[in-house]
């Protein structure tokens, strides 16, 4: 068996009805060495496939973002960042000193109707809360030059990096009428009859946000990766490696990075050892059949599946479990979220005094020790698994590549905050990449993911820049408002 087990406590005095289940669960849960080369592989093809004219399930989508910052960017740029929990504006100044940034920002709630409400409402709260921005931090001031990266953390398909049509809603949201539909438009309409100034100038993944934004400070970051309530990752690719945009004869040389929305991989179910309880996420989730691998890695799932395999335990008639007990919170879908899951990780005591507590004080259930010690384990089996197969994803870019030797700037909540994420994953790219025993002595690993500049604000506000600048240079492919975004350049780009 590959990976690392941290067993705490003893699973010897388990009953044996219980132990049996354990077994199986391990069963279902572990994730070998060779399986996780033999989804790599497929991951490789897949990738590859996303990027030809053919397409596959991975979107692979060029996001017109075409350069690196070389740190001579200067100006002031407006960064949106809509996410699940909280909206995010800042105001980002690249300031004269190569790779330095001033920033000031505003976070606004995300209230949950939202997420399954109307466009019309969404765009006009997004846009309430740029308005409330610039009112506070630019009173009476008359503003036009604050060019706009939006971060919008959801597939989308950009002829333009100043547009994008939603491929579908991830993440739980599912807001009517924006599929299959142009972002821009709706958000600008509700902007222009609030008349707040900003033109948008850069629609951005949060992916390749945290990419730019990284490789701003540290130039061997090649790949952006998102392991928060989704995940995701962008990497740059060149522009005569990408098939499917051959018909635009760009010149072969030129970066291009590509959003993979690696999410999508393995819809069709082909690699991934999927549990029936991963089935069950899936065929309960607004969008079945899509995001098959963020299914089983994203933060949003993780106290799913764990919730579902205890439930499962306690409804199934092979072993006792949380008899007599009240499992009406338990039975919520969507009750335990990662933190939970994190926590029990954390628990600081042998005999799993912290669960023990956990459970009593957010289920009203009281565990046995034996129970415990499957809940612990069972939380170390999801953990490890997530951060195990995301690993086929990073393996997967650097191989198709062929860069032996990368660094991967990440974010997300849980990379920064899920305990022994980041040790579980460095162990599984070293099995499926194969280091050599004594690799460079004292160096890191030879592909190492690192904590992340901040994607959402300097990373978009980055790209915001790198947009103008094109089109100061005339360089006008995959941008489509140009004139508007040359109005908006702030007096002092570069
Ligand atoms: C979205 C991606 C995003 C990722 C991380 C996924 O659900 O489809 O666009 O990068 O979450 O936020």
């Amino acid at each position: 068996m590959g990976g690392i087990t941290i067993v705490l406590g003893s699973m010897a005095d388990m009953p044996v009805d219980l132990k049996e289940q354990m077994n199986k669960i391990e069963e279902l849960f572990v994730v070998p060495t060779a399986k996780l080369k033999h989804i790599t592989d497929h991951f490789v093809a897949e990738l590859e496939r996303g990027l030809s004219e053919e397409g596959g399930t991975i979107p692979m989508i060029p996001t017109w973002c075409m350069a690196f910052p070389d740190g001579n960017e200067t100006g002031s740029y407006l960064a949106l960042d809509m996410g699940g929990t909280n909206l995010r504006v800042c105001e980002v100044t690249l300031t004269e000193e190569k790779g330095e940034f001033d920033i000031i920002q505003s976070k606004y709630r995300m209230p949950e109707e939202l997420k399954t409400g109307s466009a019309e409402e969404l765009w006009g709260y997004v846009a309430d809360c740029l308005q409330q921005f610039i009112e506070y931090h630019h009173e009476d001031e008359k503003l036009d030059h604050l060019p706009l990266g939006f971060t919008f953390s959801y597939p989308v398909s950009q002829e333009a990096i100043d547009h994008g049509v939603l491929q579908r809603w991830t993440k739980g949201f599912d807001v009517e009428g924006v599929e299959g539909q142009d972002v821009v438009p709706g958000f600008t309409k509700a902007l222009e009859e609030r008349g707040v100034p900003i033109k948008l100038a850069a629609l951005v993944n949060d992916t390749t946000g945290t990419m730019i934004a990284s490789a701003y400070t540290n130039t061997s970051i090649k790949i952006g990766c998102i392991f928060g309530t989704g995940c995701n990752a962008a990497y740059m690719e060149e522009c005569g490696a990408i098939p499917k945009l051959a018909h635009m004869n760009l010149d072969p040389k030129l970066p291009m990075a590509i959003n993979c929305e690696w999410g999508a991989f393995d819809n069709e179910h082909k690699v991934l050892p999927r549990t029936k309880y991963d089935i069950v996420i899936d065929k309960e989730s607004p969008r079945p059949g899509q995001q098959s691998f963020e299914k089983m890695v994203a933060g949003l799932y993780l106290g799913e599946i764990f919730r579902l395999v205890l439930l499962d335990l306690h409804k199934g008639n092979e072993c006792h479990f949380f008899e007599k007990q009240n499992i009406g919170k338990l039975d919520k879908p969507y009750s335990l979220d990662a933190g939970f899951l994190a926590s029990i990780e954390e628990d600081r005591f042998e005999n799993l005094q912290d669960t023990g507590d956990l459970f009593l004080e957010k289920l009203g259930i009281t565990c046995t020790k034996p129970e415990l010690e499957l809940i612990r384990r069972l939380a170390e089996l999801i953990g490890t698994r997530a951060a195990r197969l995301t690993a086929c994803g990073v393996s997967a870019i650097c191989k198709h590549k062929k860069w032996d030797e990368v660094h991967v700037g990440a974010d997300g909540s849980v990379f920064t905050k899920y305990p022994h994420f980041k040790v579980r994953q460095a162990q599984a790219l070293k099995e499926i990449l194969d280091w050599p025993a004594k690799y460079g002595k004292g160096k890191g690993d030879p592909v190492e993911v690192m904590p992340a500049e901040d994607g959402s604000g300097v990373g978009a506000a980055l790209i915001a820049a790198l947009t103008v600048k094109r089109v100061q240079q005339g360089q006008l492919a995959g941008i489509r408002d140009s004139d508007a975004i040359l109005q908006m350049a702030p007096k002092n780009a570069r």
